[in-house]
């Protein structure tokens, strides 16, 4: 396995630890990064403890591309994913530069849009992200391929009930994501774990078979992979992995 292992005692140090390793891999590039980041409650932290550093020094500005966003909701609607990042960390760190999701537009036009987007922009530098406990990374959920490119999907009863958890209330049934085979393309790419719950899910993805079951089992190929997680998520990743 090639990837490294960051482990975090705690929610605070989890945040340090992965505003270490994201702000290192943004200043590796030569040109303005294109980055993705996750929404959900796995990256608040990390995302605090960006907002925190922008405070007192200059972070290197990036070009900020969307992940995936719920389909049918109208502008200013406050279970937007482009407007919960927006508020935890791209207007914080005055990132001006976004590829968003437009969730009221015609869906099959829009999908159309952002792989025009992407085809015309190339693969993305670094991809930031988290793992549902079924296994889905974006809203690709189990039995997604992994040459697709972004596309529309029908979220599954589990993720539907985990995203209610998120306190804005009911959440869309279809969705857009960017696919595992633009992710996949990522130079560089960054998982984020927390909490005893993805324990489980974490070990299969990258100690079990690659397969499509397991969205995340993708990251076993990714080249440069980094994964941020506390100890309660690493509690089933054997010792040596972790600390090599
Ligand atoms: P969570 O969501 O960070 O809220 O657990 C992650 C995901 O479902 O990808």
């Amino acid at each position: 396995m090639k990837y490294t292992v960051v482990p975090a005692l705690n929610d605070e140090e989890f945040g340090e630890k992965a505003a270490d390793v994201f702000l290192r891999a943004l200043g590796s590039f030569e040109k303005t990064p294109s980055v993705v980041l996750p929404t959900g409650n796995t990256p608040l932290p990390f995302f605090a403890v960006l907002r925190e550093r922008a405070q007192s020094q200059a972070l290197r500005p990036f070009n900020s591309l969307q992940l995936d966003e719920y389909l049918g909701l109208p502008d200013g609607d406050a279970r937007l994913f482009s407007r919960w990042l927006a508020h935890e960390v791209l207007d914080p760190l005055k990132i001006s530069s976004r590829m968003i999701f437009n969730s009221a537009a015609d869906p099959s036009e829009e999908v159309n849009r952002i792989k025009a987007w992407h085809a015309l922009n190339g693969a993305m530098d670094l991809a930031v992200i988290g793992i549902g406990e079924n296994g889905h990374v974006g809203f690709n959920e189990p039995g997604a391929k992994f040459d697709h490119r972004a596309n529309i999907v029908t979220l599954s009863g589990q993720t539907i009930e985990a995203n209610t958890s998120y306190g804005r209330g009911d959440v869309p049934r279809k969705a857009i994501t960017l696919g595992i085979g633009d992710l996949r393309r990522a130079y560089e790419t960054i998982l984020l774990v927390r909490g005893e719950r993805k324990a489980e899910i974490l070990a299969k993805a990258m100690l079990g078979e690659v397969t499509t079951d397991i969205p995340a089992s993708y990251l076993q190929q990714q080249p440069r992979l980094t994964i941020v997680a506390d100890t309660a998520a690493l509690s089933k990743m054997p010792r040596d992995i972790i600390f090599k």
